[in-house]
């Protein structure tokens, strides 16, 4: 495979967008590439004729105690993956060049269902989000958008903001990677422990629960409790303290859970917090199907 040309700036990133002829994926991302990103950069490939990487560390999308300094950041690395994967561009822009005149002032409004869950938890995060993807697209004019489920509330504000303001792109999910034991790739699993990485099946363990229930014939609240008892029993075993954030059962579109059919299991956690010596714990999500007969 060539190198991917790599774009520093928006002048350069138009030159390289005309020299594509074909069809374009774009495949957003803040870097620390993994194996979560080539199932993602593998799905543009198969659907469009050039892939378009973008790597930028969004500052908007990062609260004040957040992890924006140590959020890990290894471009050589992700260039050669990225070559290895046959993009055609990468696109690693400033943060000056993204947002020349400072924070913008003019913002994507997430919604109703971008104050719920990460919402709640993490104030203008959503909002943060959106207004980097809108940017994103404005600048690649990509036919295709490729989005993880791992991020599913993510994935579903895109899709909204998509349709709702008319963005003439295709957001595609591809679903979540996992490590063989069950554990979502992540940028940050980089952040645990050995005992942190253990006490992180707590989420993917519930997940798979939860959905066990739901097919022996378990209504929402079974499956509910079936979810809530694996991650606990997991966080109670585990060497390093496991803080749940919330775990819920939803509609796929993020409403209320429905008593039957499809349906959504969402969880957040932070792993290793110790809130008593003030150390921040890594915060970790994840979600998966569940069928409520
Ligand atoms: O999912 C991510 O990595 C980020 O939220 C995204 C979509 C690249 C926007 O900064």
């Amino acid at each position: 495979m060539s190198a991917p040309v790599i774009a520093r700036t928006r002048a350069e990133l138009a030159v390289a967008r005309t020299k594509l002829d074909g069809s374009i994926g774009v495949v957003m991302t803040m870097g620390a590439l993994h194996e979560g990103h080539d199932v993602l950069i593998r799905a543009a490939r198969a659907r469009a004729e050039h892939v378009l990487v973008t790597i930028f560390v969004n500052p908007l999308q990062f609260g004040p105690n957040e992890d924006f300094d140590r959020y890990p950041r290894t471009f050589e690395a992700d260039v050669a993956r990225c070559e290895s994967l046959g993009v055609d561009v990468v696109f690693a822009p400033s943060v000056d060049e993204m947002y020349p005149g400072g924070a913008p002032q003019v913002r994507v409004n997430p919604g109703v269902r971008g104050e719920i869950l990460e919402g709640a938890s993490r104030p203008g995060f959503f909002h943060g989000v959106l207004t980097v993807v809108m940017k994103l697209l404005q600048l690649t004019r990509p036919d295709f958008t490729f989005f993880g489920e791992k991020d599913y509330q993510q994935l579903a504000l895109v899709r909204q903001m998509a349709s709702d303001l008319e963005v003439p792109v295709e957001v595609v999910g591809v679903p979540t990677d996992r490590d063989p034991d069950g554990l979502a790739r992540s940028s940050r699993n980089r952040y645990l422990s050995p005992a942190g990485r253990e006490a992180a099946l707590a989420l993917s363990r519930s997940l798979r629960a939860g959905a066990d229930a739901a097919a022996a014939g378990g209504g929402p609240e079974a499956t509910l409790a079936a979810a809530t008892e694996a991650f606990t029993g997991t966080a109670d075993a585990a060497a390093e303290p496991v803080e749940l954030d919330y775990l819920v059962l939803t509609a796929p579109n993020l409403g209320d859970a429905p008593r039957t059919g499809p349906a959504r299991l969402i969880v957040a956690a932070w792993i290793g917090r110790d809130t008593a010596a003030g150390v921040p714990g890594t915060r970790l999500i994840d979600n998966g199907p569940v069928s409520l007969a």
